[in-house]
């Protein structure tokens, strides 16, 4: 479960201003236009001064007129403006998260079957879904507000200081005051937003369980059980968001008080200067107009740190999927796998699924002619998935090689490899589409007709014919609009139509009832024609047919010969041929 070391915020910040390089032009413009913005804000705080000196004390004719116009004025400018900006950054912002979106996913494409071993679906999910929309959050409000709101402050600062230059100073002496508890606030939201994100990961881990598991959370009558478990992160998500609320709403009464107590000074020396003649009373409510406008932008750039903190908090998380190294990759100047033409070998293989773990498979040495199927039989974890596995590169061997004709598979591409390789396990996997979309699934530019000659050599044809819109019926997530038999047909139709040299085949019938296993086991065999196989299985009749059994036990191999050899041995073959026998005679007709 341990996920890449997390990045310094300053190499985030940096890695997020990479994202937003490209769009520097648009940037720039925005940019203009809330220097528009800021300037209007300024101008407004500025009038305020006419205002009160020349319409309210003592109205003089002209300025009647002038005031108001320049005040319509001001705010078309503000308002056209203040729209486009908005509307380019939001822009730049969602872009970025959709491209984040997207080299999350590619990526985990790319990844590892260790990786997915790993990590749970729905965390993963959690992920591309969750954390994605909190960094949208913050760059939608970092990128579109900030800029704008510096140069607000900044414009009316200058005002307050044009104004009264003493006063000003004591003024904003009280900014300094607020700054303090704003950055203790951000490293607080910053741990619950943490916190957050993983109880959504993990409710998501625990939909992605329950609802995919619909059919045992019922049957084992666990609907409460899991009812209750989702309610307990539910109210940890609350308390959570609680949390989250009151700290950031501790900020803006903070910030009002200390606001208040400034206006309050502001007035009792203004108010002796005004006696004394020093200064207009429209200098001094020109001077707290521009105070109090200082007010939202400061209340925004100091939540703005909050929103940074929350989207750092998310940003460290993608950066853990994005950063996860792909383990199984192409080496520099891999070449292309030709179709074996010899043999397929295992040289002195061991493997253990991490670094700590036990070998699971231990010196493995075979060699298994092209064209030929190898029977791969023992007790259960003695390691013959772990060994076909090991083929297509799902993982890489931890000692030793594997040769196809020679070939060291590492040295190949792994597109190459795999594209030599057909599996069809137990598990059918079988995705949420027609018919013809799913046994074309390796081989999509397949015609028509060779789609129908594929479903008839896996004896798939009659029922998919029966059924509702015939090739063009989808089958239900996962296939479960099919029974057992019918899905394993028709994931044996997508490995026939795919036609690669190399097959494996781990426990294809072992969860069927007796009569698709016929049909199955007879579809199997048109697969298996002229294929190099590797066949895990149970039933006696399909390992008495290899042309070679290997017997494997706590990862060795430790028997391997035809069945009469083997049984004439007297060994571990013998003994699971006894007790396999007595089942098989209680399943099987033929
Ligand atoms: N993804 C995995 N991660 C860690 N250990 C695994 C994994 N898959 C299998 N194992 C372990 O490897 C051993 C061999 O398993 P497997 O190859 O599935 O056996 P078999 O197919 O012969 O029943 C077992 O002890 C099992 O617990
Ligand atoms: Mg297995």
């Amino acid at each position: 479960m341990q996920d890449q070391p997390t990045r310094s915020d300053a190499g985030l910040y940096k890695l997020l201003l990479e994202r937003v390089k490209p769009y520097w032009a648009r940037l720039a413009f925005a940019m203009a236009l809330m220097l528009i913005v800021a300037g209007t804000n300024g101008a407004l705080a500025f009038v305020v001064k006419n205002v009160v000196n020349d319409i309210l004390v003592k109205p003089d004719p002209v300025m009647m007129y002038m005031v108001p116009l320049a005040i319509i004025i001001i705010y078309i400018f503000k308002g056209a403006a203040g729209y486009g900006q908005n509307v380019i950054m939001q822009w730049v912002g969602q872009r970025i998260i959709t491209e984040y979106r997207i080299a999350l996913y590619a990526h985990l494409q790319r990844l590892s079957m260790g990786y997915y071993d790993r990590k749970p679906t729905g965390e993963l999910m959690s992920r591309i879904t969750n954390d994605v929309n909190m960094i949208q959050g913050s760059v939608s409000s970092v990128v579109t507000g900030v800029l704008r709101d510096v140069f607000t402050v900044f414009a009316l600062i200058g005002v307050v200081i044009y104004r009264d230059w003493f006063l000003s100073i004591f003024a904003l002496g009280v900014f300094p005051l607020v700054v303090i508890p704003i950055v203790k606030l951000g490293r607080r939201l910053r741990k619950i937003s943490t916190s957050s994100q993983e109880t959504m990961a993990d409710v998501s881990v625990l939909l992605h369980e329950t609802i995919s598991g619909a059919r045992i959370v019922k049957g084992f009558c666990r609907e409460e059980y899991e009812a209750e478990r989702f309610a307990k992160h539910a109210w940890r998500l609350f308390a959570l968001r609680v949390k989250d609320v009151s700290t950031r709403a501790l900020s803006h009464p903070l910030m009002e008080f200390l606001g208040g107590m400034a206006m309050a000074g502001i007035m009792i020396y203004g108010g002796y200067q005004i006696q004394a003649k020093a200064i207009t009373p429209g200098d001094l409510m020109s001077f707290l107009a521009a105070l109090m406008m200082l007010y939202e932008p400061v209340k925004k750039i100091s939540s703005l740190n909050m929103e940074i903190q929350n989207g750092l908090a998310a940003a460290t998380r993608v950066y853990q999927l994005l950063d996860e190294p792909v383990e199984v990759t192409d080496k520099p100047g891999a070449e292309e796998l030709k179709p074996p033409a010899r043999d397929i070998e295992f040289r002195e293989v061991s493997f253990s699924y991490g670094a700590e773990s036990e070998m699971v498979l231990k010196d493995i040495n075979l060699t298994v002619p092209v064209g030929q199927a190898l029977a791969l039989v023992g007790t259960s974890g003695g390691g013959k998935t772990t060994l076909v596995n090991l083929l297509p590169r799902f993982y890489e061997v931890t000692r030793g090689a594997i040769l196809f004709d020679g070939v060291d598979i590492r040295q190949v591409t792994l597109r190459s490899l795999r594209s030599r390789i057909s599996i069809v396990t137990q598990q059918t996997i079988l995705f949420n589409d027609t018919v013809r979309a799913n046994i074309s699934y390796g081989r999509p530019e397949a015609t028509e007709q060779e789609i129908r000659d594929a479903a008839q050599a896996a004896y798939a044809l009659e029922f998919i014919e029966h059924m509702p819109a015939g090739f063009d019926t989808v089958i239900g997530e996962g296939g479960v609009l099919l029974s057992g038999g019918q899905r394993q047909r028709l994931s044996i139709a997508r490995a026939l139509l795919a036609d690669r040299p190399v097959l494996i085949l781990d426990e294809a019938t072992s969860s069927l009832d007796t009569e698709s296993e016929l049909y199955v086991q007879k579809a199997l065999e048109n697969l298996m024609r002229g294929r190099t196989t590797f066949v895990i299985a149970h039933r006696l009749s399909t390992v008495q047919k290899a042309d070679r059994i290997l017997v494997m036990a706590e990862g060795r191999i430790v028997e391997q010969g035809r069945h009469e050899e083997l049984l004439a041995q007297g060994g571990a073959y013998h003994r699971l041929y006894k007790m396999q026998f007595r089942v098989d005679q209680g399943l099987e007709v033929d």
